[in-house]
């Protein structure tokens, strides 16, 4: 594996390493939360708190995965050097970087309402703005495609937008029904997501080649499956002699 190879696994590792067991525990405390509210059940009157602080934690690294993703796609599509739109464009796209960052950590720190939702907009809007540059891979921008309904791009910036409505909203779905109502469908549709991620995240792994590898897998037909046979191999050349003895 060389350095670039080292440079696309960091998001999946993260992902498995840290982000799908803060799912569960979050998953799990959130549901007997639930119970405690509903059902009356017996468990600690801290299950809804500390359910809401790791989600927080859960929000906060759903993002930062993502954006680790699509820096390591947009930096190390074209060799150091030939990067397509020249320092210009590098520096936009560094600027909205670090701006979804700040807008990251102020979310966690404002109070008011209206900052809130103002922040999670911002980071929202900084993740598509880096998603829609040409380097990042999506399988179909068309949602009327079943491909568009695979893509682990879409499902990936969803699932972002709805986490981030989730820290936003935290104080609301404390305090009010409705909200805690509206929480509930967003981390349901969150949950699948979640899975769907899972899935598509590891056919992606299995697609994509080693760097030393690309240039022979990239000149197949991925449409009729076909790969143009390798070229013979060089025979050595018999030493050439006198003739006869
Ligand atoms: C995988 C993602 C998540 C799932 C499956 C999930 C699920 C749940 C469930 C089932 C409840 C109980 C609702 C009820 O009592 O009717 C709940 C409550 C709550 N969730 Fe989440 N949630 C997730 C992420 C988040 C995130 C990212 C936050 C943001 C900080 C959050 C904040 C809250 C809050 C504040 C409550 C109310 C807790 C209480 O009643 O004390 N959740 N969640
Ligand atoms: C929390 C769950 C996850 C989210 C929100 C997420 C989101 C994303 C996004 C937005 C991209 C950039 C667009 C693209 O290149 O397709 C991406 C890339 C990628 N994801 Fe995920 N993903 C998650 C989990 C996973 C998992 C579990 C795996 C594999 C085991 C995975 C494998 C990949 C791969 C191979 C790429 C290509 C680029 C790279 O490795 O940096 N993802 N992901």
């Amino acid at each position: 594996m060389q350095t670039v190879d080292w440079l696309w696994i960091l998001h999946p590792a993260l992902a498995v390493v840290m982000i799908y067991p803060l799912i569960g525990m979050a998953l799990r405390l959130g549901l007997q939360a639930r119970a405690r509210r509903v059902d009356k059940a017996k468990l600690p009157p801290t299950t809804g708190r500390d359910h809401a602080d790791l989600g927080q934690w859960l929000a906060a690294g759903v993002v930062l995965l993502v954006l680790v993703a699509l820096t390591v796609v947009i930096v190390t599509k074209q060799p150091p050097g030939g990067f397509e739109g020249g320092g210009g464009r590098a520096l936009q796209l560094l600027l909205v970087l670090v701006g979804t960052v700040v807008s990251l950590l102020a979310l966690w720190r404002v109070k008011a309402k209206g900052y809130r939702f103002v922040f999670a907009l911002l980071i929202w809007a900084g993740v598509l703005g880096l998603g829609a540059q040409p380097e990042v891979w999506r399988l179909s921008d068309n949602p009327l495609s079943p491909e568009f309904w695979q893509s682990h791009y879409w499902a990936g910036v969803s699932v972002v937008g709805l986490m981030i409505l989730s820290l936003a909203a935290r104080p609301e779905t404390l305090k009010d029904l409705r909200w805690r109502r509206l929480h509930l469908a967003a981390s349901a549709l969150g949950a699948v997501l979640f899975l769907v991620l899972g899935i598509t995240g590891s056919r992606d792994l299995l697609e994509i080649p080693l760097a030393w590898q690309k240039p022979t897998i990239y000149a197949c037909d991925p449409v009729k499956r076909v790969c143009p046979p390798f070229a013979p191999p060089q025979m050595p050349t018999p030493p050439v002699g006198p003739t006869g003895t």
